[in-house]
């Protein structure tokens, strides 16, 4: 279903293609390249607006792609990997989660990215905006040798990952970590992982790891993001950011973060979190489905669940909940 989707909007990709370097493209140029007639080129692009592409229609000039995009290329993410890895990547998918949740038969790890996502899911139900090329919305698929009941620091391990790719990346201040899978930069959110597992106790068990990273959110009319968020364009102050290296060193970190949890358990990960933490010494409150506590962080136990010094003085660990910071 999801290919025949794909071939539908073939010469709508290899338009978007042909404007994605910025430039301005005359009607009658892209009507030679694809094939197309002006009119039938015309028509395309006013299927722009609806996946969230700006369009710049200029007299004599032709059309453009304000600053371009960066679009998404598995043989330009493979050279970040340190080893081959199954990499799709769709046009359009619902969630690049639920998809791989349809695959967890497959043995091998694998990794699928998606240009947009209709039903992009975040934690607790929330909806995740996906606009079209704009940021990165991917998920991997990975099989642990542990029980379900060991894999509850994945995200926070995930969360690290998608740090490290940061800093790599040369944006060292402001970042920080809001348990258990917030990466905020400022306190507003730019990065989050939403992990999804299956299996059954005392045997191994399958995890999807979805991560999604703003890189340049365009304003969406009707579309309100409820907390308060920022993009990697906003920080950089670059519009256009490589998407193929960030979705590249994205993956690698996280297959090697994988690895080590696999061999060595969370331990080796426990200090990076502590250095990163935005919510230690804070004032917090915990969101649980039966109570609301007010806190203080006081950091993260060996399973990586939030430590938090409760009215009573007693430091009490919690494995799930919704952490709000009290600024
Ligand atoms: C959160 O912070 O609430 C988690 C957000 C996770 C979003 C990503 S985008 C790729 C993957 N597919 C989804 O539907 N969700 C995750």
């Amino acid at each position: 279903m999801v290919r025949r989707e794909e071939n539908k909007i073939e010469p709508f990709k290899k338009l978007v293609s042909l404007l994605s370097d910025g430039a301005f493209h005359s009607g009658s140029t892209l009507g030679e390249t694809l094939g197309l007639t002006r009119s039938a080129i015309w028509k395309i692009i006013q299927q722009f607006p609806a996946w969230d592409i700006p369009i710049e229609s200029v007299t004599g000039k032709g059309y453009r792609i304000p600053n371009g995009l960066s679009l998404l290329d598995k043989n330009k993410i493979q050279p970040y990997l340190s080893a081959p890895l199954l990499i799709e990547i769709y046009d359009s998918l619902p969630s690049t989660n639920d998809y791989l949740m349809g695959q967890l038969s497959s043995l091998e790890p694998r990794c699928c990215l998606a240009e947009r996502q209709t039903q992009g899911k975040g934690r607790r139900g929330r909806h995740w905006i996906s606009p079209f090329a704009r940021n990165i919305y991917l998920s991997l698929l990975w099989h642990f040798p542990q029980d379900l009941s060991e894999l509850s620091s994945v995200s926070l391990i995930t969360s690290i990952g998608i740090v490290r790719v940061l800093h790599s990346l040369g944006i060292s201040e402001g970042l920080g970590l809001k348990w258990p899978n917030d990466v905020l930069w400022n306190y507003k959110k730019l990065a989050g992982a939403l992990i999804e597992l299956s299996g059954e106790a005392h045997q191994s068990s399958s995890a999807v790891i979805g991560v999604g990273l703003n890189v340049n959110m365009p304003a969406i009319p009707g579309q309100k993001i409820t907390q308060s968020w920022t993009d990697l364009s906003k920080i950089t102050g670059q519009p256009l950011l490589n998407r193929n290296q960030i979705a590249g060193l994205l993956l690698n970190e996280i297959l090697q973060n994988l690895k080590l949890f696999q061999d060595k358990g969370f331990s080796p990960f426990i200090d990076t979190w502590q250095s990163l933490d935005f919510t230690f010494g804070k004032s917090v409150s915990i969101i649980t489905p039966t109570q609301i506590l007010k806190g203080i962080g006081r950091g993260i136990n060996d399973k990586g669940y939030i430590l938090l010094e409760l009215e009573t003085g007693e430091i009490k660990p919690f494995s799930s909940g919704e952490i709000s910071v009290c600024l």
